[in-house]
């Protein structure tokens, strides 16, 4: 597909406009100072569907702007009264009202916010601190699986659990690596990466791109062959809101076979979680083969006994039966003890479930989009390239037992495999070779107290601060989906600059921060795509 011209736009448009009730209420108000107004005057006059348009239109007039606005929203921290409000939502039915929603925010000088499964760890998909829109993908979410190539094109509004359900609809021997909960969008994990159950056999969803449709900063609309490869490796693992809205995206699906593994194991303290763990950092990246993948939970709570005691949980997903996956565990980890009741055998798309912790429940559990009850958190990430001593991980308990139960989480990733094979350059996301492991930090809660917020918060902190000694250094990198604004932030909307971005654009980007600089200083100059942890253009050359 070549170059696609942007909207037209239209006196009759303009015509029908001003009969509509949105020119009544603003057309007293819609000159140059009131760019609420003329967002919305533009709107209509570069809508080639007016009143299709005006029924996905919210403001705060609308008595379903707030379910519409939280809908998504993941994090209840940002969902409060006192958290800034979009002036207008747009959820477009058609690629063209995108289009118009990017051209009329520039236009009316609007900071712009793209939304497409409100996971955004920080809210930066919702929030400003400046006058916002709201582009909000839901209603953008077509997913066309082509078996006979094994590819699919699926729109940003979709789901990681819609992919999974609509593959699995079509085949039982293909699949994709993405995410591990099901209500994750597309557009924002794919932006950033997006990892999941089977990256150490095939790698990251960005890894499995292989075309996208992105709207530019002028609105207009470009293909794989028209925005140029700069801008299509920029846009697989860069981050989200920063050169464009991508509206769809082209995969290649994977095989897998039509029957897969799946375990879980818990071992406590005393069925020696510890020496279980420290193990588990030699062999789950260098020696399991790829098609096995174990990840760790660690979280401690309160026994029956009164005692708290950590508790590790192992789950396995293994691409194959379960009489070879019992003959891996054996040579390699036979400490674990893993046997045959623990394991069930399942379609990959059956899988997606038990990783997500949803075993039992249909497969149409993966549409729904409001599967995950909601609470407060605040979580961050470190990648890990040397086994952490027992002696230490004994320490790091001790912060789990000083907390409140449940109050800390720990998930390990192991990493190895296929991610040990692309190189850091490929796409943006550079944390290959030689990182055993990556490590998610949760805290969450459901008392959305002031109090309650800034205790977990500070805990969580300073737990980071503690693990500094053991993890990557110089950068300590981090995953940009798992957006952490602590780790630096650019300065007011509109004046990032390159040493700001600096701070946390080599954590999360290492070398090719500056790469990414040079994409978004060659295709949005005038930083319409931002938010505080956006890529920001500089004149070039680079300092
Ligand atoms: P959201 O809509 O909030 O967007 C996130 C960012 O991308 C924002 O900056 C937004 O503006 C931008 N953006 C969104 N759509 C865009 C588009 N179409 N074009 C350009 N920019 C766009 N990650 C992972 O790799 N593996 C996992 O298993 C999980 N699991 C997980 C579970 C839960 C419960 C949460 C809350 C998060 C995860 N994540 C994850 C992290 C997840 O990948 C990350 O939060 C993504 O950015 C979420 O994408 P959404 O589209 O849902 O978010």
């Amino acid at each position: 597909m070549a170059f696609i011209p942007s909207l037209p736009s239209s006196s009759f448009l303009a015509i029908l406009f001003i009969f509509s009730p949105y020119y009544l209420a603003y057309c007293a108000s819609s000159s140059g100072n009131d760019p609420h107004g003329a967002f919305l005057m533009c709107l209509y006059q570069n809508s080639t569907t007016t009143d299709s348009i005006s029924q996905v239109t919210y403001d705060q007039t609308n008595s379903t702007y707030s379910s519409v606005l939280d809908l998504s929203i993941q994090n209840l921290r940002f969902q409060t009264p006192n958290a800034p409000k979009p002036l207008v939502i747009v959820t477009p039915v058609a690629v063209d009202q995108a289009q118009a929603v990017v051209r009329c925010s520039r236009e009316s000088g609007l900071q712009f916010r793209v939304r497409s499964g409100g996971h955004d760890y920080e809210g930066l998909s919702y929030l400003s601190r400046v006058p916002f829109v709201i582009l909000d993908l839901l209603n953008l979410r077509k997913i066309t699986v082509n078996v006979e190539n094994a590819t699919a094109w699926v729109e940003s509004g979709a789901t990681v659990g819609e992919l999974y359900y609509r593959i699995g609809e079509k085949s039982n021997s293909l699949g994709f690596p993405a995410g591990v909960c099901p209500t994750v969008g597309v557009g924002g994990l794919f932006s950033g990466g997006g990892y999941g159950m089977i990256m150490r056999k095939y790698g990251l969803s960005a890894d499995n791109i292989i075309d996208a449709r992105i709207i530019d900063a002028d609105g207009k609309l470009h293909d794989r062959e028209s925005m140029g490869e700069d801008l299509f490796w920029a846009i697989r693992g860069g981050g989200g809101n920063t050169f464009g809205v991508v509206v769809s995206w082209r995969i290649s699906l994977v095989p897998v076979p039509k029957t897969v593994t799946f375990s879980t194991v818990l071992r406590t303290l005393d069925q020696n979680a510890t020496a279980l763990v420290h193990r588990w950092q030699y062999i789950a990246a260098n020696q399991f083969p790829d098609d096995l993948s174990m990840r760790i939970t660690l979280l401690s709570l309160d026994g029956t006994d009164g005692n708290r005691t950590m508790q590790a949980y192992f789950h396995t997903l293994y691409l194959g039966r379960t009489d070879d996956l019992l003959a891996v565990i054996s040579s390699s980890f036979p400490e674990l003890g893993l046997t045959r009741e623990d394991c069930t055998e399942m379609s990959w798309v059956n899988s997606t479930l038990y990783c997500a912790g949803l075993s039992g429940q249909p497969l149409e559990a993966l549409m729904n989009r409001s599967l995950n009850a909601k609470n407060y958190f605040k979580n961050k990430s470190d990648y890990v390239k040397e086994p952490i001593s027992e002696v230490a991980l004994e320490e790091i308990w001790k912060w789990f037992s000083r907390a409140e139960q449940g109050a800390l989480m720990m998930i390990l990733n192991p990493y190895g495999g296929r991610m040990g094979e692309i190189s850091e350059s490929v796409i943006p996301f550079p944390h290959r070779a030689g990182n055993l492991y990556e490590i998610q930090y949760i805290t969450a809660w459901t008392d959305g107290s002031a109090e309650v917020s800034a205790m977990r918060v500070s805990l969580m902190r300073q737990f980071y601060q503690f693990m500094g000694d053991y993890v990557s250094k110089s950068p300590r990198s981090a995953y940009v989906n798992y957006r952490d604004l602590d780790i630096g932030k650019n300065g007011d909307s509109g004046k990032t600059s390159y040493q700001e971005a600096s701070e946390w654009g080599r954590k999360y980007f290492h070398g090719n921060f500056d790469r990414l600089v040079k994409v978004k200083t060659a295709v949005d100059p005038t930083n319409f795509f931002r938010n505080e942890q956006s890529i920001p253009p500089v004149p070039l050359p680079l300092p």
